[in-house]
């Protein structure tokens, strides 16, 4: 691509020969005869070479005023012989090189050469920084442990092709955040991310949900809608909770991995999409292979970049930096009193053994900090779980008096369904019961439809 070369100076024949040059060099050239007449042109100008003196605006003010518009654009300053002082001022307001007047085209050329190449030395450099900038900034993903740090340069291995990938982890791991990072450091940011929960889901809406329906498909399909996936053409699909998926639309998602392709209910023409497609789960999708609920060929389709998410409680050196980071991000919303966390209060979370994960640790900490009266967050201050009793001693095993077994069986089903805050896979996971299980038991308490 040709550079293109603003020079200003007032002097009209100079000004030519200036341009002659550069444009037999190979370069274009934009010209003006005062700073302000050269304002419009000075944006899309790879190099500026101006005059000190000018009528109007001089040289100097030019550049400040380039400066101040944000314009990186380098900058050659020409002066008078005999006023060297105004080409070291030049060069402190951030001016690359000077010329000094009369000077010949081979020192014209050198000047510009070697301005270009620092202009290209510096973008890279800008784009260096940004990418280091990017490694520790992950749209706010916190992790110094090895563990996350791998997970970090993954992203960015993954994150520029359509590659599926499959995140494993337990529930409030960070599966979520992980994915939408990959998404916006994908060539697709600008596009579309669609989250769809496959447990919240109800079996027999979940194909119109995921593929959409013509106008009179099922009684009440009044008119078209375009499924999730067609919403995130272009874009990110994240399949949450992909295990819960039933078997008859396991088959169409199959396709979709394959073909990049599906049709609406009611209708039999076949749409075309593009999406990167992002599954996660918090189960042992082996074991859903080997009890045969989930299909072989499925598994494979998804999990061509498996990234597993470590629980929080492997990875303990994260914890510190987590609750600072939470006591910063929620503590505005409690009046912004609190500054920070005392070392005895970051030892009391560090020994917690945080099944709930980074979730319940942010939710520990936003508990706390409605607790805590100084300007940091103390040990006395730390709200963990309440119902959490590490161990229970022989003879402590009883009922509640009054409470029959099975009272007492669903008053912890539905204690345990309200704070997977109604995600029966994870209340399943919580009570060490399989989802049909839980199924079974919600379904004689009326619970489930
Ligand atoms: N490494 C992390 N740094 C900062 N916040 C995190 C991190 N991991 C998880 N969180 C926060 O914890 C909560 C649960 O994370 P989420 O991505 O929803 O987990 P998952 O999808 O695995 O259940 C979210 O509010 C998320 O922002
Ligand atoms: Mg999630």
């Amino acid at each position: 691509m040709k550079r293109r070369i603003l020079v200003v100076e007032d002097e009209a024949k100079l000004r030519r020969v200036i341009e002659l040059q550069l444009v037999s060099a190979g370069f274009d050239v934009d010209q003006a005869a005062s700073a302000e007449l050269a304002f419009p042109l000075a944006e899309r100008a790879d190099l500026l070479i101006t005059d000190f003196r000018l009528p109007g605006m001089n040289g100097l003010d030019f550049l400040a005023w380039m400066r101040r518009q944000n314009m990186q654009t380098p900058v050659v300053v020409m002066t008078a012989f005999g006023t060297v002082e105004n080409a070291v001022e030049a060069m402190k307001a951030g001016a690359s090189d000077f010329l000094l007047k009369p000077f010949s085209m081979d020192q014209l050329m050198s000047v510009v050469t070697k301005a270009l190449e620092v202009r290209v030395l510096r973008d890279e450099n800008r784009q260096l920084k940004e990418e280091l900038g990017r490694r520790y900034d992950f749209q706010n993903i916190i992790g110094r442990s090895a563990a996350m740090q791998d997970i970090f340069a993954m992203i960015m291995r993954v994150a520029p092709s359509r590659a599926t990938v499959l995140l494993a982890g337990e529930s409030g791991v960070g599966k979520d955040l992980i994915a939408r990072a990959i998404h916006y450091h994908s060539p697709r940011r600008d596009h579309p991310f669609v989250k769809i929960n496959c447990t919240a889901i109800p079996e027999n809406l979940m194909e119109s949900e995921l593929f959409g329906y013509e106008r009179g498909a099922f009684t009440g399909a009044n008119q078209s809608k375009p499924g999730k996936f067609e919403l995130a053409d272009t874009g990110t699909v994240l399949l949450d909770e992909i295990g819960d998926v039933p078997a008859a639309v396991q088959v169409k998602l199959l396709r979709i991995l394959q073909e990049r392709e599906f049709e609406r209910l009611g209708s039999n023409k076949t749409r075309h999409i593009d999406v990167r497609v992002i599954a996660a789960t918090n189960q042992d999708l082996r074991a859903a292979l080997e009890q045969g609920t989930f299909r072989e060929d499925l598994y494979y389709r998804l999990n061509v970049v498996p990234m597993s998410i470590a629980p929080l409680r492997e990875r303990p050196e994260d914890i510190p930096f987590l609750a600072e980071h939470f006591v910063r991000t929620l503590s505005a919303e409690h009046g912004g009193r609190v500054k920070g966390v005392t070392a005895s209060a970051l030892n009391r979370l560090s020994e917690y053994h945080w099944p709930g994960n980074v979730r319940e640790l942010q939710n520990v900490i936003e508990r706390s900090l409605v607790m805590c009266l100084g300007d940091k967050l103390d040990a006395e201050d730390i709200r963990l779980e309440a119902a959490r009793r590490p161990h229970l001693a022989a003879g402590e095993f009883a009922l509640p008096d009054g409470m029959t077994l099975d009272q007492y069986e669903q008053a912890i089903i539905r204690e345990t369904l309200r704070r997977a805050e109604g995600n029966k896979s994870h209340a399943a996971r919580m009570l060490g019961l399989t989802r049909n299980a839980l199924r079974y038991r919600l379904a004689q308490m009326g619970l489930e439809n």
